[in-house]
């Protein structure tokens, strides 16, 4: 995507092909830092303390994380573990074990270092290009939804609600909830964002807010309690939020807080889709509450919060010292929730019909 004119991805191949870089996101809106990675270790380190995060990105980075190890040894002991040390890095995100599951498929085929050297280039490639795309047919898929509630205004503006940050930093390029978004923008629609602040490492006032921006788009940031008022009052007409992990019955995992959205937009009749690549669903999981494993994190990312004093970034504590923090980073959705689902091949009801109707090499 552009910023201040210039196109950028959250994470490129070097020019030397050893190494690989990407945009420390822990820093943005206030630095803008770019981070090499040049060894496997350091791409899970990207991926744990995300440097890097959201769930299409964290499988890139998984990818390029195998093709760094394939560099540095090309036999299948060392490169099995560290597949599974690189998997381990984050739990929920399923796009984490499908990425690396790719690369190893593909690296094991070839027989000899080098031909297994190329194979991991290509599919660390492979698999970029593919999240790029998967998120420019989202937003060509959503923006009907969004052209549809905008004609039945008369034109008048478009309110989206969102949470966390699913936008092009997070992807590739696009975005998945942000991709209908810009597409309406592009099409001439009059659309404004309600960007949820996503505590407790503020995703959405930090990175949701700095693209929307940098873009153009109007957006608001508000506090994570404030979208069931918002919807009480009218004032959104569509919630679009990116999933870590779908199971094939469309219960979807996403940013701690996603399923009070969902719950707020139920009452108020307020449509709630979810946007998400074929790489998100997991096609083992039947009961997403039952079965997809919810990352906690440091308590310290909770009790702790970082942002701008002066011109120095700074870190300041909130709750007493001594307190204790829990800290859950995602919950489930269950589908009966969720409007449908928004994906490079088209929009679907959430339920296994509708899911494997869209992608039915995965059955019926
Ligand atoms: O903890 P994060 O920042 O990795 O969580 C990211 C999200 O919850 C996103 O909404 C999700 O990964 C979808 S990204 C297109």
């Amino acid at each position: 995507m552009k910023v201040d004119g210039k196109d950028i991805r959250p994470i490129w191949l070097d020019e030397d092909e050893k190494t690989v870089k990407i945009i420390d996101q822990r820093l943005l809106p206030h630095q803008f830092a770019v981070e090499e990675l040049k060894t496997p270790e350091d791409a899970i380190r990207a991926i744990r303390d995300m440097y890097v995060r959201g769930a299409p990105l964290i499988g890139v980075t998984a990818a390029y994380g195998v093709y760094l190890a394939v560099l540095q040894d090309q036999d299948d002991i060392y490169l099995i573990d560290a597949a599974n040390r690189i998997k381990a890095a984050r739990p929920t995100a399923v796009n984490l074990m499908w990425a690396v599951d790719k690369m190893m498929s593909a690296v094991v085929s070839a027989d000899d270092p080098a031909g297994r050297i190329a194979e991991a280039k290509r599919t660390a490639a492979g698999i970029t290009a593919f999240e790029a795309e998967n998120c420019r047919m989202i937003g060509v898929h959503g923006l009907p939804l969004i052209k549809d509630i905008s004609r039945k205004k008369g034109g008048g503006e478009v309110n989206v609600l969102t949470h966390c940050n699913a936008g092009w930093l997070a992807c590739v390029e696009y975005g998945t909830a942000t991709a209908p978004v810009y597409a309406a923008a592009e099409a001439g629609i009059d659309v404004h964002v309600w960007v949820d602040e996503t505590r407790p490492l503020n995703q959405g006032s930090r990175l949701t807010a700095w693209e929307l921006g940098k873009y153009g788009i109007k957006h608001t940031v508000i506090t994570d309690n404030a979208g069931g008022h918002l919807m009480q009052h009218g004032m959104v007409d569509m919630v679009l939020v990116g999933t870590d992990r779908t199971t094939y019955t469309g219960d979807a995992a996403n940013k701690i807080g996603t399923y009070l959205k969902a719950l707020a937009a139920r009452d108020n009749n307020i449509p709630f889709f979810v946007a998400l690549p074929s790489s998100t669903f997991d096609w083992t999981i039947r009961d997403g509450v039952a079965g997809i494993p919810i990352e906690e994190r440091d308590p310290c990312e909770v009790k702790y919060v970082s942002g701008l004093a002066g011109d120095q970034l700074q870190t300041v504590l909130i709750p007493p010292e001594n307190s204790p923090a829990a800290n859950f980073a995602f919950d489930v959705t269950p589908a009966r929730l969720v409007s449908g689902f928004i994906t490079e091949r088209g929009v679907c009801e959430a339920s296994e019909k509708g899911i494997k109707g869209l992608f039915p090499e995965y059955g019926s």
